[in-house]
């Protein structure tokens, strides 16, 4: 029988695109989710993609809080067999929402954490990828940025995250056989090429794409650019953009090394090793939508660094895994998403 795994968080932009990824490789998937920033629509969307009837039991719905005990234990027993492995995802990331409400922050982002591990060894399940974030990087000395770099987060969320990595560290030290998966995501964008599912964010998009997408579709009604005045060819800053599909994909690559292989703990930046300035987004953008991206130049954010790009070498070493897709597909498909569901999946 295949494998089941506990998805926390499995409804979110990352999860939901990990979740039909991972039940068309044939796993049995548990997701935990409080649903805070997120629709229960996106999982009918993944399961009908991967095929699946309402109420297979291929994916089962827990509705439920990761700092909860309760919830977890149920998530845990609810499983058709016990649980293999965990693909941690639950949690809060905007930036200035953690600077403004860091005990929240702690609470979901740590305290989670620390409740799902707890979970995780009354179960006997010790296997678990957790979403770190190249956040904790700060405002890197060093671009391309390898996993070396030092971790010198510059706000709350950031902080968290460097926080539940060195949880994870002690607790695989304290016993044998934790098998550990640190994921450090560069800046995940674009949708499923279905454009059934999608990043449908609460409110005001924190970030670049999918404030980018809500103005193309007229939602809004236009794009601030923060700063033209960088240390960059174009004088915006320049990030490292990875399909959310690639992204899916490294996890299950993480997963099988994982499962396949010694306890071993592993701490990988998942980019794609290119970097693209604001203004190449909106140029991408605009040629996948076919229509122009009204944008204004307004002054730098505090916090904001010139150029964040991976170093991705170390993921493909030990993963065998690579991003595939390019700006232009993730334009396509971030269009495709955003274009068909002009209000996300209006929850
Ligand atoms: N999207 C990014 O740019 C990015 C970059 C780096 C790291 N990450 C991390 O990846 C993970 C997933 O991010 P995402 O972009 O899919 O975000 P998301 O908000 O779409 O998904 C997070 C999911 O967790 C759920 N959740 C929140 N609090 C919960 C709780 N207390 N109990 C149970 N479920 C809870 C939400 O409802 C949501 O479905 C997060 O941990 C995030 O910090 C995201």
């Amino acid at each position: 029988m295949s494998q089941t795994l506990l998805i926390t968080g499995g409804a979110g932009f990352i999860g939901s695109h990990t979740c039909l990824v991972l039940l068309e490789a044939g796993y049995r998937l548990v997701v935990l989710d409080n649903f805070a920033n997120s629709s229960v629509e996106a999982l009918r969307r993944v399961a009908e993609l991967a095929g699946l009837g309402p109420d297979d039991p291929r994916l089962q719905v827990v509705a439920g809080d990761v700092r909860s005990a309760e919830d977890l234990d149920r998530a845990f027993r609810q499983a058709p067999t016990p649980i293999e492995a965990v693909v941690h995802f639950a949690g809060l990331k905007a930036v200035g929402e953690s600077v403004a409400e860091p005990l929240i922050y702690w609470d979901v982002n740590v305290v989670g954490s620390q409740r799902l591990l707890a979970a995780m060894r009354a179960h006997g399940c010790r296997t678990v990828v957790f979403s770190s974030s190249a956040t904790l990087y700060g405002l890197p000395e060093q671009v391309p940025i390898p996993e070396t770099a030092p971790v010198q987060p510059i706000n709350p969320y950031g902080h968290t995250k460097a926080a539940v990595e060195q949880l994870l560290r002690d607790v695989a030290t304290s016993e044998p056989g934790w098998r550990v998966a640190c994921l450090r995501y560069f800046n995940p964008v674009g949708a499923h090429p279905s454009g059934r599912i999608g990043e449908d964010p609460n409110g005001i998009p924190n970030n670049l794409f999918p404030f980018l997408t809500q103005v193309a579709v007229g939602r809004r009604n236009q794009l601030q650019v923060f700063g033209d005045d960088w240390p960059t060819p174009d004088g915006t800053g320049v990030r490292d953009y990875i399909h959310v599909m690639d992204l899916a994909e490294g996890h299950q690559a993480a997963l099988e090394t994982l499962l396949g292989a010694e306890p071993q703990q592993l701490t990988l930046n998942l980019g794609s090793g290119t970097g693209h300035s604001v203004l190449d987004v909106i140029e991408a953008f605009a040629q996948a939508c076919g229509r122009p991206i009204p944008y204004s130049v307004v002054a730098r954010r505090p916090g904001d660094a010139a150029r964040t790009v991976a170093d991705p070498s170390l993921a493909t070493t030990r993963l065998g895994w690579r991003t595939r897709r390019s700006l232009t597909e993730i334009c396509r498909d971030g269009w495709a998403w955003q274009s068909a569901n002009p209000s996300g999946y209006t929850r």
